[in-house]
């Protein structure tokens, strides 16, 4: 069975998939950490944001290993992702990536911005988790915080308005819900409420 999971920054979908993940004993991609690691490969090597080509080789290149650096969480990390993951031929790349490990025996819960348009658009059960940007920005605060990074609330409620702007716009796999997919609005829900409700969609799909 394939999970997509896709939604907008600090959607709370991270948390989600991990957690659907370890209740169905299925594999679990953060699929925002292959950009990530994209990004960071750049700025080591010295290479400029806007470098296309350097992007696309790094892309292509990618090991697993980066993906445990934890750099990979900081927050201009995120900024930087967002950037480079505009460009075709970098998400030419971890598609190819992403599909292999979606595609194992057991399936799989993959979280990002385009996992049920264009990563698994054949995935049984496919989920857009969403919130209000003011809430999203709060819990990116906390999380913040409580790893010793400091950012004002406004500068990160900036940044996720951003984000949001242009991982929408641009041309190659915008963020947007798949026409299939369950929106789950977690503005006004906790951790293991939206866990049920995430839970009940899987379960109704599985019934099918
Ligand atoms: O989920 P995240 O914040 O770690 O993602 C960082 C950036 O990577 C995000 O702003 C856009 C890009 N991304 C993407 O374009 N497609 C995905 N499937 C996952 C992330």
């Amino acid at each position: 069975m394939v999970i997509a999971i896709d939604g907008p920054a600090a959607s709370g979908k991270g948390t989600l998939a991990k957690r659907l993940a370890a209740h169905y004993g299925l594999p679990h991609l953060d699929t925002g950490l292959l950009y990530r690691a994209v990004a960071l490969t750049l700025l080591d090597a010295g290479f400029p944001l806007d470098d296309e080509r350097a992007a696309a080789r790094a892309a292509e290149a990618l090991i697993a290993d980066r993906l445990a650096d934890p750099r990979l969480r900081e927050r201009a990390m995120g900024e930087a992702a967002s950037r480079i993951s505009a460009v075709p031929a970098v998400r030419a790349a971890l598609l190819a990536w992403q599909q292999r490990f979606a595609g194992n025996a057991v399936g799989a819960v993959l979280d990002g911005r385009d996992i049920g348009t264009v990563v698994c658009p054949d995935a049984r059960v496919k989920l857009f988790i969403t919130a209000a940007p003011e809430e999203r920005a709060r819990r990116r605060h906390r999380e913040l915080a409580d790893r010793g990074e400091t950012a004002t609330f406004d500068v990160i409620l900036a940044d996720i308005k951003a984000r949001d702007a242009r991982d929408a716009s641009r041309a190659t796999a915008p963020l947007k819900a798949a026409a299939d997919a369950v929106v789950l609005d977690t503005t006004e829900l906790d951790a293991d409420e939206a866990f049920e409700a995430a839970r009940a969609v899987v379960e109704r799909a599985i019934l099918h």
